[in-house]
């Protein structure tokens, strides 16, 4: 049986996730509400420098959605499409905040449709509450002192206070 015409939903949430963000945790809770298992990939290139290892990610992501049943961690270091060939997979989801996210997630989807037909990319509209979160603005805001608390989960709130 295909996964189209099973009741087992599955969607693959990929990103970056350095680090996760409250607006990632809302999308993933809400994202539950259509699918029935939220893989969170961290779709990581070896080549780029990240704040935060693989490792450390995986874990933090894990402890804000420990026990929260439909939600999984996985990490890969290849095309996203290969992935989702691998896990039997066809169904991405990405959030999109402001316009500015047009652009490039629109880009990204078309690029991976033209490599295999299979994906549908869903979009789920950020949280009203986390329009102007980001990781690399949360990053730099904690690098210059400044506070995040709120707009990340707690543990990685602490994660990044140490980091800087
Ligand atoms: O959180 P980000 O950084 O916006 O996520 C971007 C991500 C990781 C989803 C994208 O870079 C990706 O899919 N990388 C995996 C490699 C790949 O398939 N690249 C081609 C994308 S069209």
């Amino acid at each position: 049986m295909t996964q189209e015409n099973s009741a087992n939903r599955v969607a693959i949430y990929p990103g970056s996730f350095d680090p996760i963000t409250n607006g990632h945790v809302d999308l993933i809770k809400r994202g539950l509400n259509i699918f029935d298992e939220i893989i969170v990939l961290i779709a990581y290139n070896p080549n780029k420098s990240y704040l935060f290892s693989v490792e450390e990610r995986m874990e933090m992501i894990r402890e804000v959605f420990n026990g929260t049943k439909g939600v999984r961690v996985d990490c890969y270091a290849g095309l996203l499409v290969d992935y989702l060939k691998i896990s039997g997979t066809s169904i991405i989801m990405r959030g999109m905040r402001a316009l500015s996210d047009f652009e490039y997630e629109f880009q990204m989807a078309l690029m991976n449709r033209r490599q295999t037909r299979k994906i549908e990319t869903v979009f789920l509209m950020s949280g009203f509450k986390w329009f102007y979160t980001s990781s690399r603005l949360i990053k730099e805001v904690v690098s210059l002192g400044g506070s995040v608390k709120g707009l990340v989960p707690d543990n990685v709130n602490q994660k990044l206070i140490e980091k800087f």
